[in-house]
């Protein structure tokens, strides 16, 4: 297939990049403007460095590109600027996103598959969602995903024979991939395992967990960790359900259980042998006490087995990559 992915020199999409390399047949095409992204995450295909807001060079892209399907990452993350900020998310994650659906139904481009989030979510009563949960996202990126995914939705009920799209909602994602020559770079990265390997390293002095208080069984919050290389399979696996002409639909990326913040940072001290410093602090604005997949959906539509569901991997990993990253 020929394949276009948006932030592929990210986090999530380099580990998908690396993956399609391995797959004899596919032409990936990466479209991304290096922001957050890095030319050396690339470890296959061809980088195409614009900017998604580029409606013409976009234009360009889709119109000469014969692309078959798009895979697309290119978004803003960071949660607290999306609330400081919001039309930064708003136009980047939902106008663009919307921009580049417009031109797949133009250019005949019939597949399509998006990152969301459980930020969808928001703050559910029980910690544990399925895909029809309840959707109340409580910050603007939340928002700005399930609006997209609206968009999407939408665009695949008005076209039914020639567009489809496969929504995947990311829980925790995290750790990298075992051969060390990906992993996340994100400046001034605030997820608590990259922050924990930090801090391990000596790069920080501390690290805080954020609320002691949560009706959970230690107090900190709990959520469903996903090493990084399992996402990317599930995407590969998106492709091959829109390929054997499958439905559009959405599923929860996640393994279907969780740990605590001090779960985490206790595994993260084991697999290193390091102690460093921990203090209490109060909680941060619109966390959950608890976010967990129901990954009912993905398991039994697709027979996914995850390959890395073991929460010391994931934190062995993402250390090594800590350790001897290379950009
Ligand atoms: C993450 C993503 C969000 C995604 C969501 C889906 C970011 C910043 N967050 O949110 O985009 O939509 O998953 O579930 O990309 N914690 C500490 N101390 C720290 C850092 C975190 O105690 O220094 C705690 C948090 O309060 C939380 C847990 O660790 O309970 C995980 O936090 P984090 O890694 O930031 O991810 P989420 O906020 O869950």
């Amino acid at each position: 297939m020929r394949l276009l992915v948006t932030g592929g020199a990210g986090y999530i999409g380099s580990h998908l990049v690396k993956l399609l390399g391995d797959i004899p047949g596919h032409q990936t095409t990466i479209l991304d403007n290096l922001s957050t992204g890095h030319r050396a995450a690339l470890l296959h295909g061809d980088l195409v460095p614009i900017d998604l807001a580029d409606t013409k060079a976009v234009e360009d892209l889709l119109k000469n590109g014969r692309f078959d399907a798009v895979i697309h990452f290119a978004a803003h993350i960071v949660v607290p600027e999306s609330v400081s900020d919001p039309l930064k998310y708003y136009l980047n994650n939902t106008v663009n996103t919307t921009n580049l659906i417009q031109l797949c139904v133009k250019y005949g481009i019939g597949k399509f598959i998006f990152s969301s989030t459980a930020a969808v979510y928001g703050e559910p009563d029980n910690g544990v969602v399925s895909e029809t949960s309840p959707l109340s996202p409580i910050n603007p990126y939340g928002m700005s995903k399930l609006m997209s995914e609206r968009v999407l939705l939408d665009t695949a009920r008005a076209f039914p024979d020639r567009f489809k799209a496969v929504i995947l909602r990311y829980f925790n994602v995290a750790g990298a991939d075992p051969d060390g020559r990906i992993g996340q770079s994100f400046p001034d990265a605030t997820h608590l395992i990259k922050v924990a390997a930090q801090t391990l390293l000596g790069q920080r002095e501390q690290i805080a967990i954020f609320g002691t208080d949560f009706s959970t069984p230690d107090g900190t919050g709990i959520r469903d960790y996903i090493h990084v290389s399992d996402l990317a399979q599930l995407h590969v696996r998106a492709l091959d359900h829109l390929d054997k002409g499958g439905e559009t639909n959405i599923f929860n990326c996640g393994y279907g259980h969780g740990y605590s913040v001090r779960e985490v940072l206790d595994t993260m001290k084991r697999v290193s042998g390091v102690d460093f410093k921990v203090v209490e602090g109060p909680r941060r604005a619109g966390d959950p006490a608890k976010l967990i997949a129901d990954n009912t959906k993905v398991r039994t539509a697709w027979h996914w087995e995850p390959a890395y569901d073991s929460l010391e991997l994931i934190c062995r990993t993402a250390l090594d990559w800590e350790r001897n990253r290379t950009y």
